[in-house]
């Protein structure tokens, strides 16, 4: 039901997609790849239009991390140094996957030697029906999200919150993916379909459930919890088939979806998001966990 490839030569080298990744070190979108930080400017690499996305060129999806087992599961570990990609401090990162029942939990940590920025996620693609299954879209999804973070066509949020209601957003209640991605709507025509940011309902920091996905035709059921303040939403829909997995399938565009829990889009830049600053002395922490069930 994850889509990846069969060998770690493709993880490395095929960078473009992310597949089961951590991206970092600052997932998804930077505007034009700058950001300013107690007074000096940074900047970093742009690997996507105007803008850096998951932490530029070489960013943490492009490593081999180091990787320790502990009970039930493994500890990931990579040291970022300073100036990686242009961003400050050496950070070192943790990401523990350890698995209870049919929950998968991820618990990413990391720690700084200078002030920097953090947002780290899992950009693990599903298809319930199966890797190698053409489409996500008769997936129904359910977003414990009220609002999201509306874009500009390069996909750097605007800085407003908006009501999903109303919008093809509203995944309140379980719907069909595929009966308004292609609506006559700017938003989804900027990003091909669904690649947003989902202000997750309730109180970041504590773990709460932020998406449920249903396949009618298995009955499979994933369930994404998280203590992050947003969830991204992306349908695949820069999927082209040039990738290809186990099955030996081509990945097709939206034959996986990414919820990809995390900080807001292009935090760095916008005063209103949640931060992401790290500092010395204090230690990054988040957890997600997904969980994978059977509903007939
Ligand atoms: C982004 C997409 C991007 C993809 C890369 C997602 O997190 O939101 O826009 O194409 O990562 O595979």
């Amino acid at each position: 039901m994850v889509l990846g490839y069969n060998n770690l030569g493709d993880y490395l080298h095929n960078q473009e997609f992310y597949f089961g990744a951590v991206p970092g070190r600052y997932a998804n979108r930077i505007a034009h790849g700058k950001f300013m930080l107690d007074g000096k400017s940074y900047q970093l690499p742009l690997n996507n239009g105007p803008n850096s996305l998951h932490g530029g060129t070489n960013g943490f999806a492009t490593h081999n991390w180091s990787a320790k087992e502990i009970a039930n599961g493994v500890e990931f570990t990579l040291v970022s140094p300073d100036g990686d990609q242009g961003y400050p401090g050496t950070l070192t990162a943790h990401v523990r996957y350890t698995l209870a029942g049919a929950t998968v939990r991820m618990e990413y940590s990391a720690t700084t030697d200078k002030p920097t920025v953090i947002n780290l996620t899992n950009h693990a693609y599903f298809n319930l029906s199966g890797e190698g299954s053409p489409s996500i879209l008769g997936e129904k999804l359910t977003l414990d999200a009220d609002q999201y973070t509306p874009v500009d066509s390069t996909l750097i949020p605007t800085g407003q919150i908006a009501a999903v209601a109303g919008t093809p957003f509203d995944f309140t209640h379980a719907t069909t993916i595929g009966d308004r991605i292609d609506a006559a709507n700017d938003q989804l025509k900027f990003a091909g379909g669904y690649d947003h940011n989902f202000v997750v309902r309730g109180t970041p920091g504590t773990l709460r459930p932020a998406a449920k996905v249903y396949d009618p035709a298995s009955g499979r059921v994933l369930s994404v919890a998280t203590t992050e303040p947003g969830i991204q939403f992306y349908a695949g829909n820069f999927l082209d088939g040039s990738a290809k997995g186990p099955s030996g399938g081509p990945y097709v565009k939206r034959s996986g979806l990414c919820l990809e829990t995390q900080h807001y889009p292009d935090s760095p830049n916008q005063a209103n998001f949640p931060s992401t600053e790290l500092k010395p002395g204090h230690t990054y922490h988040s957890v997600t966990t997904f969980t994978m069930g059977v509903e007939k």
